[in-house]
């Protein structure tokens, strides 16, 4: 592996939710004006013009079977494939909104969601838009968690009907996001991402947003792990964290704790300590650049007693230090190696 590489792990399939709505990012409310049901069970706010029906043209026969407020073990059932719309496709494209205000969008995410005439995504994600988006949107599609694949479903149909889409969420769609299972419904439904000019637009990730409010504790070979066991088990993941603690990699935790999950974090914590010096910094980043960030660094001792605070929770990153990482002047400082070969 390069040194330079940084890998993530876990990350093919898993997506937004932890299917946890009580642990949801900010409480979501399925949106309440002009609200009209949609085939997946979400919301839809048309702002151009108001339909009664989900926008996706769709045969009736295509609904989706499940939809939001479906148990985490529930089926989300793929419906409607390619030969069921007569359009000409529109365009499909996944946009990662950073870590949620404005400002931290880039301008091809802005760009990208100007262009699309239906925004479809996670409610709390739909709120953090700027509202000259919103107000431009034709139709906005959003659903509370739990509600991947159906939404997905939603944006793709959407898209087969001849609509231009934009499917968004958190941080960058390759990393525990909806990129991936965009392209794998897509392919289900007999569909190509051609036809749909399926594109990608980048955001910050979590790992990066929440590394540059402590410092710099990501610099050298870093391991992303998500200790969110509904897409992956937990045996696998504790054996994904034995593998990174004992390497010295960094680590950027993700989805650390929920009511769910608190068990996760327990052995998650108790996994870095076989391996890692109670001493080791930890930054403990919560919601990134919104309004209600908290940032922290700790030592990794500190870290089980933690779990039960509202400083870690499902809108959390913990970067954990390797070997070298040491706290400077309130700042994680991971050393990049440079010091092996030059003297400053
Ligand atoms: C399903 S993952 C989505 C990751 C996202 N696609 C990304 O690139 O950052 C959700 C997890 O990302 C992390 N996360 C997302 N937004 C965050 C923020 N603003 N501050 C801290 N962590 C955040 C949390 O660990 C949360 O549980």
């Amino acid at each position: 592996m390069s040194t330079d590489d940084t890998t993530t792990t876990d990350a093919s399939t898993e997506t937004e939710s932890n299917c946890d709505a009580s642990e949801a990012e900010s409480a979501p409310e399925a949106a309440a004006e002009a609200s009209t049901e949609s085939k997946c069970g979400g919301s839809t706010t048309a702002t151009q013009e108001t339909g009664g029906e989900s926008k996706c043209g769709a045969s009736a026969s295509s609904s989706s079977s499940s939809g939001c407020g479906a148990s985490s073990d529930e089926e989300e059932d793929v419906g409607a494939t390619v030969d069921d719309f007569d359009a000409d496709p529109g365009q499909l494209v996944a946009v990662g909104l950073g870590p949620g205000q404005p400002a931290g969008m880039t301008d091809r995410a802005k760009t990208a969601l100007a262009d699309a005439e239906h925004i479809v995504g996670y409610t709390t994600y739909v709120e953090l838009l700027p509202d000259e988006i919103t107000e431009a949107a034709e139709d906005i599609y959003d659903t509370p968690m739990c509600g991947e694949v159906s939404r997905t479903e939603e944006a793709i149909d959407r898209a087969l009907a001849g609509n231009d889409v934009a499917i968004i969420g958190s941080g960058d769609p390759n990393v525990y996001a909806l990129a991936g299972l965009a392209l794998e419904i897509v392919e289900s439904k007999g569909a190509t991402a051609s036809m749909l000019d399926f594109d990608v637009v980048p955001g910050v990730p979590a790992a990066q947003s929440c590394a540059a409010r402590v410092g710099a504790p990501l610099v050298n070979d870093t391991v992303s792990i998500s200790l969110s066991d509904h897409l992956t088990d937990m045996p696998t993941i504790e054996s994904r964290l034995h593998a990174t603690a004992k390497e010295g990699f960094t680590i950027a935790i993700y989805n650390p704790w929920s009511r769910k999950r608190r068990e996760n974090f327990e052995k998650c914590c108790e996994i870095l300590l076989e391996h890692r010096d109670s001493g080791t910094p930890v930054g403990v980043v919560h919601a990134a650049g919104r309004e209600d960030e908290r940032v922290e660094i700790v030592d990794l001792g500190e870290l089980p007693d933690l779990g039960e605070t509202d400083l870690i929770d499902m809108t959390t990153t913990l970067l954990v230090g390797n070997e070298d990482t040491y706290v400077w002047d309130d700042r994680m400082v991971t050393p990049r190696g440079y010091e092996t070969k030059y003297d400053y």
